[in-house]
């Protein structure tokens, strides 16, 4: 069998043969499809400091998958159906016992094709019932393959509903949404922020391809350039009440602080921690406490994210338009595709 193999802390991948496993019960799954993403190329670059082998420094890449069971083993699945693998496997604290590995509070847990798990980047793989989320039977829309990014989405809707109310607000609705990041955590989240009823701009630094264009007027956002002369009053003319950083700009957190309104919510949702120096500004803590303001860091997603996700995906993704998010299907050779983003790209995806 192939598949895609990364040395953690190295740079590069390769397309190469690996070891079959054996199966004890578990479900094989052929692999149909794989997202690549910005956490896969920052491991590529060997730049992404958390990765961690499975086994003798090798690690299989590839945490974004759609697949179908070929045999289900001792589970309750049928063959052919479509499934998605859970990343985040659970380690020992209570939260990961009571099945919130999203949530551990030891980092006693490994990811899958990202930290001390191998992936999914690869033909086939064997997977533990509990680990496996149902996406369909026999035939679904390529959508799907967005089930992994949605989960992450599911838990940030989760968390702002579970702090609205310490400020008094009566619902979301209508209540401006500014998500910074026009890559595909950021559509995705602003039609789910939409969907909800929220007012939702999209902010990027560079402006909107034609592409996430018509994927904004889809979801109703409106786009805002935070490099163009308008920026300015731009950010007074919608309300901003929440703010979600989706571009991993910690940058964005001080321009928020400043920004948002009083009882606000700030989700920090991007990983990346590079581009800001020095320390945070009394006047930024200032108006954390001055304006009762709620910072949410949100990583990863539990089991009813994933399933939140699947529902997500099959009621709205025709209309929101969200199969378009996948601009570009590649096959497990290119690998120079998980290196480099593509033109006009959104998600690129591996067919296996
Ligand atoms: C995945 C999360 C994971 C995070 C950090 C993201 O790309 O969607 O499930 O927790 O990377 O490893
Ligand atoms: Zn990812």
């Amino acid at each position: 069998m192939k598949g895609i193999v990364v040395k953690p802390g190295l740079a590069g991948a390769s397309f190469e043969d690996i070891e079959e496993e054996s199966g004890n019960g578990r479900v094989l799954v052929k692999t149909l499809y794989t997202g690549v993403c910005g956490t896969d190329r920052e491991i590529v670059a060997g730049k992404l400091g958390i990765t961690r082998a499975e086994r003798d420094g090798r690690l299989v890449l590839g945490h974004e998958a759609l697949g179908k069971v070929v045999d289900p083993g001792n589970s309750s699945f049928s063959e052919g159906d479509i499934v998605v693998p859970m990343v985040r496997r659970p380690g020992s604290c209570a939260n990961c016992l009571a099945g919130r590995q999203d949530y551990c509070t030891d980092g006693d847990f490994t990811e899958a094709g990202i930290r001390g798990k191998d992936g999914f980047m690869r033909e086939s793989f064997y997977e533990e019932e509990r680990f496996l989320v149902k996406a369909g039977s026999e035939e679904v829309g390529i959508e799907k393959v967005l089930t992994e990014p949605m989960k992450n989405v599911m838990k940030i809707r989760e968390s702002i509903f579970g702090v609205i109310g310490r400020g008094l607000w009566d619902s979301v609705k209508g209540r401006g949404a500014w998500v910074f990041g026009t890559g595909t955590e950021g559509l995705l989240i602003g039609s789910v922020l939409s969907s909800i009823g929220m007012r939702v701009m999209l902010v990027n630094r560079h402006g909107l391809p034609e592409i996430q264009q018509g994927l904004a007027e889809r979801i109703g956002a409106e786009f805002f350039n935070s490099s163009s002369k308008d920026w300015a009053s731009g950010k007074k003319r919608v309300p901003m009440d929440m703010v979600v950083d989706a571009a991993g700009a910690p940058s964005i957190l001080l321009d928020a602080v400043g920004n948002i309104g009083h009882t606000g919510i700030i989700v920090l949702f991007g990983t990346g921690g590079a581009g800001m120096e020095g320390k945070l500004l009394g006047d930024t803590i200032l108006s954390l406490v001055d304006k009762n303001l709620t910072v949410i860091g949100c990583e990863d997603g539990a089991r009813e994210h994933y399933e939140q996700a699947v529902d997500f995906i099959s009621e709205n993704g025709a209309k929101y338009g969200l199969g378009k998010l996948v601009t570009g299907i590649f096959s497990p050779s290119s690998i120079e595709v998980l290196s480099a983003k593509q033109q006009g790209e959104v998600k690129s995806v591996i067919k296996w």
